[in-house]
């Protein structure tokens, strides 16, 4: 699971199939939609929330679905931060060997200081 984190933050998913997302500004663009699933998962798992934790619900539609590519909802920009904070402490301070997979390191992870909870510093 973190390697795929690693792997698709950096780019290595970007010979899948391109996925129709329509606003992906740290994930590669072009990530199939079964990586990014796994990803999203990922998140879920690590903060112990589901997905509208993160992301909004639609308004044009009746079935409360969620707009997945909407900003609205403000936990989806600070994770975004958190995505690049977690790849530089990995690439920065854990690849000591820089010749070997420094691109995907993956001593940091999103569980390792969240632990199943949104905010590592509230109980
Ligand atoms: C902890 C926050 C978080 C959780 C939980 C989360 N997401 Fe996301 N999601 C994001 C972020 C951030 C992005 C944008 C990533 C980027 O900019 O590269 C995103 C993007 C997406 C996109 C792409 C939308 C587009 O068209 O640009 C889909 C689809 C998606 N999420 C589905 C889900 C599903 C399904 C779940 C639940 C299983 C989920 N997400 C849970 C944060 C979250
Ligand atoms: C080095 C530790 C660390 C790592 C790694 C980390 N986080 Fe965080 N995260 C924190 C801390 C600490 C806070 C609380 C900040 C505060 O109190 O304002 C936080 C807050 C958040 C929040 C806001 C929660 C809220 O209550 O609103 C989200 C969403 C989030 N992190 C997602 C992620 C995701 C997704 C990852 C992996 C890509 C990640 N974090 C990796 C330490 C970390």
């Amino acid at each position: 699971m973190l390697l795929v984190i690693a792997y698709t933050i950096i780019g290595i998913a970007a010979i899948d199939p391109p996925g129709g997302h329509k606003n992906l500004k740290v994930l590669p663009k072009n990530i199939s939609p079964d990586m990014l699933d796994t990803v999203m998962n990922g998140f879920g798992k690590a903060l112990g929330v589901k997905c509208y934790f993160c992301h909004v619900v639609s308004k044009d539609s009746a079935e409360n679905r969620l707009n997945f590519a909407s900003d609205e909802n403000p936990e989806k920009n600070i994770t975004r931060k958190m995505m690049k904070m977690t790849a530089k402490l990995n690439k920065k301070y854990f690849s000591f060997d820089k010749s070997e997979n420094a691109e995907i390191s993956q001593e940091v992870s999103c569980a390792m200081c969240h632990r199943g909870k949104p905010n590592p510093n509230k109980r």
